[in-house]
């Protein structure tokens, strides 16, 4: 079997005081938010692979029927040796990618959760035993040192994620990501699309209140790491549709007047009643915007694929 190995390209300690860092910046400021890579420790991985389930979130499903569809094609047309996932995951439906690349020699999950690094690499590995998976923990919004790996490289950041970003930070980013491609390798981008607002809504809203738990799994994530006091039960899980950005926000409101004290920062934070704090961004795309954004980080759009309905895109871009 070929090593497994596991690189954590910050200190232990660098999580820590980026968490620090994040919580004093984001509930000090008017209107208060918390950024989105907070909700995944184990638990949260685990709601957002439940959300990925329910019926009102359609874009794993509809990203999965791409991958599907055109694996076979993405690998004949980058005939990649390497594989980087930027924010892997549980690596579920990269497995069809995996699985269509007969020349994949390397595949290096990025993430910030360890145990989801782990879990995803010892599933692959159980079936693809020859494959190096080099698995790095890391924070990739800020800058990516990869290990030397044998080219073509394929970069992959799938699932919408990018959407996470504000556009000042996806150019940052996009920027980022071209620098790590040289000639031959390429980027597979996955966008959500911009659809109707229902069914937007819905999906960051649905039914059985998985995503509501998501959304305030980042309260007991800071109580646990920052000894803070927050009570879950006194906000409220909130999901609009911005249509002049064109995006999904999650928010927290809070249901009452209330002091939350978080002992790390030696901070108390006040809440008006109703207040909302903006937990994600989720942006949804048009094509031309997706050209565009790639365009301006000297990216160039050589394959555009959506699922049957039109909800999801994957696009494959090359250097300039
Ligand atoms: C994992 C970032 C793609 O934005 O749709 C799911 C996270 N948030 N439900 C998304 C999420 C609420 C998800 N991404």
């Amino acid at each position: 079997m070929s090593p497994f190995l596991l690189t954590r390209t910050l200190p232990e300690d660098a999580t820590d005081a980026a968490l620090r860092a994040d919580v004093l910046q984001g509930l000090t400021r008017t209107p208060k938010t918390l950024p989105p890579k907070w909700f995944y420790d184990a638990r949260g991985s685990a709601l957002f692979d439940e959300i990925t389930t329910l019926p009102e979130y359609y874009p794993t499903r509809a990203e999965r029927e791409i991958l599907q569809t055109r694996a076979a094609e993405i690998a004949a047309v980058t005939d990649a040796r390497t594989l980087i996932e930027l924010g892997s995951g549980s690596s579920e439906k990269t497995r069809h990618l995996i699985d269509a690349l007969p020349s994949l020699h390397t595949y290096v999950p990025v993430d910030v959760s360890e145990s989801a690094l782990t879990g995803a690499a010892n599933t692959l590995l159980a079936s693809r035993p020859a494959l190096d998976v080099h698995a790095l923990i890391a924070d990739f919004t800020r800058g990516l040192a990869l290990p030397g790996t044998p080219g073509p490289r394929l970069v992959a950041f799938l699932g919408g994620t990018i959407g996470n970003l504000l556009p000042a930070e996806r150019a940052a980013f996009l920027t980022s990501v071209r620098a790590l491609l040289s000639p031959g390798d390429a980027l597979l981008l996955g966008t959500d699309l911009v659809k109707d607002e229902s069914v937007l809504v819905s999906a960051y809203d649905d039914g059985a209140g998985v995503t509501a738990a998501f959304n305030k799994n980042v309260l007991t994530v800071i109580n646990r790491e920052l000894g803070a006091d927050f009570d879950p039960d006194a906000f409220s899980h909130v999901a609009v549709w911005d249509r002049e950005h064109e995006w999904i926000e999650m928010r927290l409101r809070s249901r009452a007047t209330q002091t939350v004290k978080i002992p790390a920062l030696d901070l108390a934070v006040d809440f008006e009643r109703h207040e909302e704090m903006r937990t994600e961004v989720s942006a949804k795309f048009r094509e031309d915007g997706v050209r565009a954004e790639l365009s301006a980080a000297d990216l160039k759009l050589t394959h555009w694929w959506t699922d049957e309905r039109g909800r999801f895109a994957l696009s494959l871009s090359v250097a300039g």
